[in-house]
């Protein structure tokens, strides 16, 4: 019992706080929870990140729940990527269970059923306030790192921007930037190449070749107006709870490369607008990516390295980030050096590589004389975790295995009508949901094209035409001979530039 007793003691010593906090449940000890050794994570260092690991079915998303509600609880909004579809039950409250009562009794926190609010946003065609970006918003590096590109061609997609933006052509959707790579070297390769240098079209075929690729994954439904405006994430309801933002993402899990473009422009677009936080004590917002692996599964190193510096850089916005995910190897370490809170879940010991897995896990905690690391990581229960937080001072907090507290809402999803009834009352969807297709760099340029093709067209008609009338009055015996306006005619139907412009306006009459 004493034993037990400095055990309380050195919980609480550990995880004292003077400013707000949120509780995760109780320390455990030699199997047993401890009652009241809350362990507590501060709201002044949520900013620094975290980690959400374990094996499947041991609880991560749960404990995803419970961290989103307790900071909306506390008038933090939180935003949620819910690949597996989830986290809509957030919204309703828990109908309870005699196992929680006992688990809430064990920790020392009464049990409380209830929901929180909760606005459901789509990247996709699915319901719910649609996300989008447009290209200019996206940037030329950004865009770079995500197409993989050369760096030859990174100064190439550079130009064009820069060009854009000169002529004030809008660079809305993926559509407006291959139209602006076409001109670039047709008939605008003159232009550009005064301007600023020479553009090959090996290059651009290349960045083209990219882009169809990003468009496969269907990129082209995320580019493009009404642009969101990421402040919509930091709002509080009318009982001065945050909202908790879910973004639909069940269908695309299959499609990494359109996740991690979204995840980045994301976190760029919030970057660059938020204000700098000075020491307020408490975060803007909290972000949780379940299934983080996805936005590391495949990215290059460029991306890599904007990944690693835009974590690093969106703490002082006040914003954290929170990575969710069964292995922390899944983590490259450059983001996992970085991160404050850790919740490790149990993991499973089937294979050497599972061994080996664990044992690098062990050695990334804080030592601690009250357990073995290595054995409890594969001994935790359901709904249990080995914690390790960082107190107002940002020193690492003592390890603690923890018998986590239970959601408060619905460890479920919502029903359709449920969801249906969520979605007619939000206050977002008037705001985004109207397609726009205002003119862009591709009507613009079309409509240059076109006017300087019909230019051509005329000077060229008038050239022959006078042409013709010389020959008829100094030859009119030669009357044998193909007609020149017979030719003159072939010559401007099977010019490129007329055929392109004939093309062009069937295009548009088909459409
Ligand atoms: N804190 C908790 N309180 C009560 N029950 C819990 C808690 N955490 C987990 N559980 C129970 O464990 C089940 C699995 O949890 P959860 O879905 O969070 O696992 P997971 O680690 O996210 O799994 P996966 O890797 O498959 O996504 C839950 O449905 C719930 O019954
Ligand atoms: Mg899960």
């Amino acid at each position: 019992m004493s034993d037990n007793k400095a055990f309380l003691d050195h919980i609480n010593e550990g995880y004292k706080t003077k400013g707000d906090f949120i509780t995760m449940g109780a320390a455990m000890h030699n199997g047993e929870t401890v009652t009241d050794a809350h362990v507590k994570v501060p709201l002044k260092t949520l900013n620094r990140h975290g980690l959400i690991a374990g094996a499947t079915g041991t609880g991560k998303t749960k404990t995803l729940q419970v961290i989103a509600e307790n900071l909306s609880e506390q008038g933090i909004p939180v935003l949620l990527m819910d690949i597996k579809g989830d986290l809509s039950g957030i919204a309703a409250a828990s109908p309870g269970h005699p196992k929680i009562d006992e688990r809430h009794e064990k920790i020392g926190i009464p049990f409380e059923a209830k929901g929180f609010p909760v606005e459901i946003l789509s990247l996709s065609e699915q319901d719910g306030v649609r996300l989008r970006a447009t290209v200019s918003e996206f940037g030329p590096v950004l865009l770079s790192r995500i197409l993989d590109v050369t760096e030859t061609q990174a100064g190439i997609i550079s130009i064009i921007f820069k060009y854009c933006d000169d002529n004030k052509l809008p660079l809305l959707d993926l559509k407006d930037l291959k139209k602006v790579l076409q001109f670039s070297t047709q008939e605008g390769k003159k232009e550009l190449e005064k301007d600023y240098g020479r553009i090959s079209t090996a290059s651009t075929g290349s960045i083209l070749r990219k882009i169809v690729e990003l468009e496969q994954q269907g990129a082209d439904l995320f580019f493009g107006e009404k642009s969101f405006e990421v402040e919509d994430l930091c709002r509080v309801d009318e009982n001065g709870r945050g909202i908790i933002n879910i973004i639909r993402l069940t269908d695309i899990q299959d499609r990494p490369k359109l996740f991690s473009t979204f995840m980045l422009s994301l976190l760029a677009e919030i970057y660059g607008t938020f204000p700098e936080q000075g020491d307020s004590g408490r975060p803007e917002l909290i972000i949780f990516l379940d299934e983080a692996h996805l936005i590391f599964k495949q990215a290059s190193n460029a991306l890599m390295d904007q990944i690693e510096s835009i974590v690093k850089l969106i703490r002082s916005k006040g914003v954290g980030l929170y990575f969710v995910t069964q292995n922390p190897t899944d983590v490259p370490d450059g983001v996992l050096g970085q991160l404050g809170l850790k919740v490790q879940h149990a993991l499973r010991a089937f294979t050497a590589k599972d061994r080996k897995a664990i044992k690098l896990t062990a050695e990334n905690y804080p030592i601690s004389e009250y357990y073995d690391t290595k054995e409890i990581l594969t001994s935790l229960g359901i709904g249990e975790a080995l914690i390790s937080a960082l107190d107002e001072k940002g020193r690492p907090t003592p390890l603690a295995a923890t018998m986590l507290r239970a959601p408060m809402s619905r460890m479920d999803v919502l029903t359709d009508n449920e969801l249906k009834a969520l979605l007619k009352k939000s206050k977002l969807t008037s705001k985004y949901n109207k397609e726009i297709d205002r003119e862009s760099a591709y009507e613009l340029l079309g409509e240059k094209i076109e006017k300087a093709e019909a230019a051509e067209a005329k000077a060229a008609a008038k050239k022959e035409r006078e042409k013709l009338e010389k020959s008829k009055s100094s030859s009119r015996s030669r009357s044998r001979r193909t007609s020149t306006t017979e030719k003159a005619v072939i010559k401007v139907l099977t010019s490129a530039t007329f055929i392109r412009g004939a093309l062009g306006v069937l295009n548009k009459l088909l459409k």
